[in-house]
């Protein structure tokens, strides 16, 4: 073979050595503040959100190409957690024995090589930055719930506020086309030569949040978890109390049917909830600020999956238990739930904790994407300058910036649907990625230090590989644009490295 040719092959496959990352690690600028407390924390506000407040709506009654779970759902909830849980597992092993920033990416570094190292960490961004286009989107859509309480002391303007300041062009063309609407009522165009006209429409309230969570970052991470930490509180609290207030008005006859679609609305709603347990790997992005990795990161990612896990079906029991399968709604099923039992202002507060949740969810899933970018940067993939680290603040500032900016540029043209289904395919890949790893390092490195081991191994993590490959399988099988958009975004990927990837690193590392 051509001797070029077989110097890329080991370039492309070269690995970087646990050893060097743990000493990178250890060298590391970004401060070390973390305790098991704050990633619980971080957990907890990266994982309740937008599923259980608005998806699980969904997964009950079932969506407009999707059948319905029913009460059932809560068996769905468990398949999505078993999946979740094998790869929690794997998880917390090799965060355990990596304690360094970049998640799943770094993992791959070490034991698959560069190149397909700098596709898991592609794909990473999937889940962190475009899942962030979805929860910034339905933050909006809270906000516009809760504005709409005060219809009768906030100006008309605030409470209805104009449709082209709170969505993207594309979701005002499909609301105009399903009721009848004229597009030009709904949104301005400006209008250039040759009769080109330009829609404009904007997600305001998705771009201020945005921004916001932004500068705080930048302020510090131990004070971002500390915001995340009041939010979880109340969240929490508007959770736990849905739960008992709701079940004094449970009904068991609403249980039954338990499964009105069998196990295909049981599947179907497994695939849409799963939405609702992504993000406690999102713990692990933060290894590097943790002061003490190797006891912490799995108490806090098994820790918090558990947690979630009894909170989601508590409330799924009690939303299923108070009104009937047909009564239920998709938008804001547990505000709505409220509302037909007589308790309004409960229904308000539902919106207050539904806000903090999301605000929650997007600020761990930023810190998650400039933790990514982080890592890559530091391994001369992408150029080094942004990964200049704030001189007052200790944070890595451009990196944020970016992060924010791929989000509110996201949010001007993406639908939550698609950036949704584009967020689960980046985390099923990384949750196959990261369960293959801990059976090639327990090959490759047997006598290294485990803090943490998954039981029963190799059993659960190649469970973990079937059942999420078994949910992309099906999503793409089923077709729709997201899978599309997933291939499109690996060529991407794919591009960036060719061009620009392998040749900068093999430049500075020439130095
Ligand atoms: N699990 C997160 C949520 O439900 C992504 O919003």
């Amino acid at each position: 073979m051509n001797t070029k040719i077989q110097a890329v092959i080991k370039n492309i496959l070269s690995k970087k050595s646990t050893d060097v990352f743990i000493e990178q690690s250890n060298s590391t600028e970004l401060k070390k503040t973390l305790n098991i407390f704050d990633l619980l924390i971080l957990g907890i506000s990266a994982v309740v959100g937008t599923g259980i407040f608005t998806i699980i709506g969904s997964a009950i009654v079932g969506g407009t190409d999707s059948l319905g779970a029913g009460s059932a759902v809560i068996i769905s909830m468990l398949i999505a957690a078993t999946a979740s849980l094998f790869s929690a597992l794997a998880y917390s092993e090799i965060a355990a024995m990596m304690p360094v920033a970049g998640s799943a990416y770094t993992y791959t570094y070490a034991t698959m090589g560069e190149f397909m190292a700098w596709i898991v960490g592609w794909v990473l961004m999937l889940e962190y930055a475009i899942g962030n286009i979805t929860v910034a989107t339905a933050w909006t859509g809270y906000l516009v719930q809760l504005l709409k309480g005060f219809k009768h002391i906030l100006p008309d303007f605030v409470v209805n506020f104009p449709l082209w300041l709170r969505n993207d062009f594309r979701s005002i063309y499909m609301m105009c086309d399903k009721y009848n609407w004229d597009v030009h009522d709904k949104m301005p165009f400006l209008h250039f030569p040759l009769g080109i006209d330009i829609p404009v429409a904007i997600n305001l309230p998705a771009i201020f949040i945005v921004l916001l969570l932004t500068i705080l970052l930048i302020k510090g991470v131990k004070e971002s978890t500390r915001v995340a930490g009041l939010m979880v509180f109340v969240n929490l609290s508007i959770i736990i109390s849905f739960v008992i207030v709701g079940s004094k008005y449970v009904a068991p006859e609403n249980w039954v049917p338990f499964a009105p679609n069998g196990i295909e609305g049981i599947l179907a709603g497994t695939f849409i909830i799963f939405f609702a347990y992504i993000g406690f790997d999102a713990i692990s992005t933060a290894a590097e600020e943790t002061k003490n990795p190797q006891r912490d990161l799995p108490i806090a990612i098994i820790g918090t999956l558990i947690l979630c896990t009894i909170l989601y079906i508590s409330v799924a029991l009690v939303l299923t238990g108070v009104i009937p399968l047909n009564s239920i709604d998709t938008q804001a099923p547990l505000a709505h739930a409220m509302r037909v039992i007589g308790k309004n202002w409960y229904a308000g507060a539902i919106s207050v904790g539904a806000l903090c949740a999301l605000t929650s969810v997007l600020l761990v899933y930023q810190l998650g994407t400039t933790r990514i970018f982080y890592a890559i940067a530091r391994d001369n993939f992408l150029p080094s300058n942004i990964m200049k680290i704030h001189p007052k603040f200790k944070t890595p500032h451009i990196i944020t910036w970016i992060s924010g900016l791929i989000v509110i540029i996201g949010s001007l043209f993406m639908d939550l649907n698609i950036s949704a289904e584009l967020c689960n395919y980046g985390t099923f890949a990384s949750f196959v990625i990261i369960c293959i790893e801990v059976l090639i390092l327990r090959k490759t490195e047997p006598n290294r230090q485990r803090p943490f081991k998954v039981p029963f191994c190799p059993l659960f993590p190649i469970l973990g590989i079937i059942m999420c490959s078994c949910f992309m399988i099906y999503k793409s099988l089923s077709g729709g644009t997201s899978s599309l958009y997933f291939l499109l975004w690996v060529i991407i990927g794919l591009g960036i490295y060719i061009i620009y990837g392998y040749k900068n690193k093999r430049d500075k590392e020439a130095k």
